[in-house]
């Protein structure tokens, strides 16, 4: 999707078995502290954690396969003869992407931010979470590689017992998640095989008291860099990326949740400027949910209001999507353009060590919960017309977990 725009639960544990916790915590730490980092990364994982997101193009030369995966992602897009048409765009659109990523340094950074993440969220589990240990964490991306397929495979060659398909983006979409965990069950179908590891999806988490923190702290953070006397006219603009309106027409669940966090993150903050919950990276003739980031910063202006803040709301590393389209697009081109005084962009969760804490929170307590999923992943959009939808749905409701 994104390159198509600028291209608790509380365990009771009996006594005895609270000392014996406590010992292996401590002993799983201590062999997570002492070892070299190549034992760790060659000892088997009892517990691995896919990080699914859509990646993006580390080389230049990697965009036209990046673009060619995403427009033959039949769960993204249906477009006419998609297999011809497909590669096509992705073709002729091959070189203004180079472009795009020749200005933010040659390549996208979300593999390098991923891996930091993954490496400080299983530190964390292996410290916190010994009954599941050792964790390990795989990067599944959609469109470019490690592809999704090739970890699970990598997985299944580990011997991983407990396989977490942990979606990276906290708000769902099925043309996000929806398609990652798509791919994770047609793995399994193409080959006829059933999963040796036992699966479940952490497939949302909008609200979750750590990823509002981390929003929070960069917003508060951000907002001292503007001039004292103009911070209170500072308006907050959450930036997330659009959808097709025929997306959000089926019932997709996302604008909502994007909305919550929003929500979420100002009451955080105590409503302390006045904010807008805004979209970007339209493409195309098409509808697009709005307003577009773009045309609210020319109307803000316009309207006297030329103190901004960007808040890329629903992606937690640095994209496209914010190191070109926000910051150089909006914040300096845009904001010159319409004569904005003060436009600035918070950054990006990226390696933030209390982010790394909200994933590891996460997976401990998607584990002590035994759910094979949420209750919401059960439901297929009401205007669904994807088959796939609601076998991959059930293929993870289904999974059997002790
Ligand atoms: S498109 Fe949403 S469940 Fe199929």
């Amino acid at each position: 999707m994104s390159a198509l725009g600028s291209a608790g639960r509380l365990f009771l544990f009996a006594r005895s078995s609270v000392g014996l916790t406590l010992r292996r915590r401590s002993t799983a730490a201590a062999l997570a502290q002492n070892a070299p980092p190549e034992s760790q990364e060659n000892r088997k994982p009892k517990t691995g954690i896919l990080m699914l997101n859509m990646g993006g193009p580390e080389k230049l030369e990697d965009v036209h396969d990046f673009l060619l995966r995403l427009f033959m992602d039949t769960d993204l897009m249906k477009l006419p003869v998609q297999n011809r048409l497909g590669p096509f765009i992705a073709k002729r659109r091959t070189p203004k992407i180079q472009e795009q990523y020749s200005k933010i340094g040659g390549g996208s950074p979300i593999k390098h931010w991923t891996s930091m993440q993954g490496e400080g969220m299983v530190k964390l589990l292996d410290e916190t979470s010994p009954d599941t240990a050792p964790h390990k964490f795989y990067i599944g991306f959609r469109y470019v590689n490690p592809l999704t397929e090739e970890a699970i495979e990598e997985m299944e060659k580990d011997g991983v017992e407990r396989a977490v398909a942990f979606t990276q983006y906290p708000q769902y979409s099925c043309s996000t998640t929806g398609s990652s965990l798509n791919a994770i069950y047609r793995y399994y179908r193409n080959r006829g095989e059933r999963p040796k590891m036992r699966w479940s999806v952490i497939d949302r988490w909008p609200t979750h008291p750590l990823l509002v923190e981390c929003f929070a702290e960069h917003i508060r953070k951000e907002l001292l860099k503007f001039p004292e006397d103009k911070r209170e006219d500072v308006v907050i603009l959450f930036s997330a990326h659009s959808l097709p309106m025929a997306v959000v027409n089926r019932g997709d669940p996302y604008p909502q949740e994007v909305g919550a966090t929003v929500q979420r993150v100002m009451e955080r903050l105590g409503h302390c400027n006045p904010y807008r919950l805004v979209w970007q990276s339209r493409v195309g003739p098409m509808a697009w949910l709005g307003p577009q980031t773009d045309e609210v910063i020319k109307g803000l202006s316009e309207r006297g209001k030329k103190n901004l803040l960007l808040v890329p709301i629903a992606f937690t590393s640095d994209h496209i999507e914010t190191l070109h389209e926000l910051d150089i697009e909006y914040a300096q081109v845009l904001a010159e353009e319409c004569g904005v005084e003060n436009i600035r962009r918070a950054e990006s969760l990226n390696g933030n060590p209390l982010f790394m804490k909200a994933l590891a929170d996460l997976v401990q307590s998607h584990l002590k919960s035994n759910e094979s999923c949420s209750r919401q992943l059960t439901l297929r959009c009401p205007l669904c017309t994807n088959p796939t939808c609601g076998e991959t749905k059930a293929f993870f409701a289904s999974q059997k977990l002790p």
